[in-house]
């Protein structure tokens, strides 16, 4: 059975794992940072999918005050094709929208096939350009 439940300081090492197993870490983040911002802010979390304790699937929800955002979405490589994806962002809207968040998006790297997976469950492709600036440090 798959249960989903919030993430907590302890699987820090298995979810960088996960993340890094899925090709969802790159040269310019630290993902350890990352997943310690998350966890240590209340507008943001990481929801986790478990199978006999173990974990096999993430997503990282923020709320910034007016949209939500969604990163990290990655399903063990082996338990893919099985709704955990699907799970994960029905959970992950739930926190967010229990948080009074109206809308929720999230970015997709050119190239990358899970584009297809948002368009499968109804996202909405959105005609914009994304633009950033690093503040400070990289990371
Ligand atoms: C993308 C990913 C998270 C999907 O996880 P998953 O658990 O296999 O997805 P689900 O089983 O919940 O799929 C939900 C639905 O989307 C469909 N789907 C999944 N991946 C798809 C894809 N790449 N293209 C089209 N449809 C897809 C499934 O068939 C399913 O449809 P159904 O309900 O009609 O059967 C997984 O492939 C992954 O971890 N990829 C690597 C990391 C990544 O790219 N993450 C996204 C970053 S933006």
């Amino acid at each position: 059975m798959t249960t989903v439940r919030m993430a907590t300081d302890a699987d820090r090492d298995a979810v960088v794992a996960l993340w890094q197993s899925c090709d969802l870490t790159r040269p310019w983040n630290d993902p350890g940072a990352d997943f310690d911002r998350a966890l240590g802010h209340d507008a943001s979390t990481i929801l986790l999918a478990e199978a006999a304790r173990a974990i096999v699937g993430t997503v990282m929800v923020g709320f910034d005050g007016h949209r939500g955002w969604v990163y990290y979405l990655g399903v063990r490589p082996d338990r893919r094709g099985g709704g955990i994806a699907r799970r994960l962002l029905d959970g992950g809207c739930d926190w967010l929208a229990a948080r009074g968040c109206p809308k929720v998006e999230l970015m997709v790297r050119d190239g990358n096939p899970a584009a297809g997976l948002y368009e499968r469950l109804d996202w909405e492709y959105q005609p914009v350009r994304v633009f950033a600036r690093w503040l400070g440090q990289k990371g």
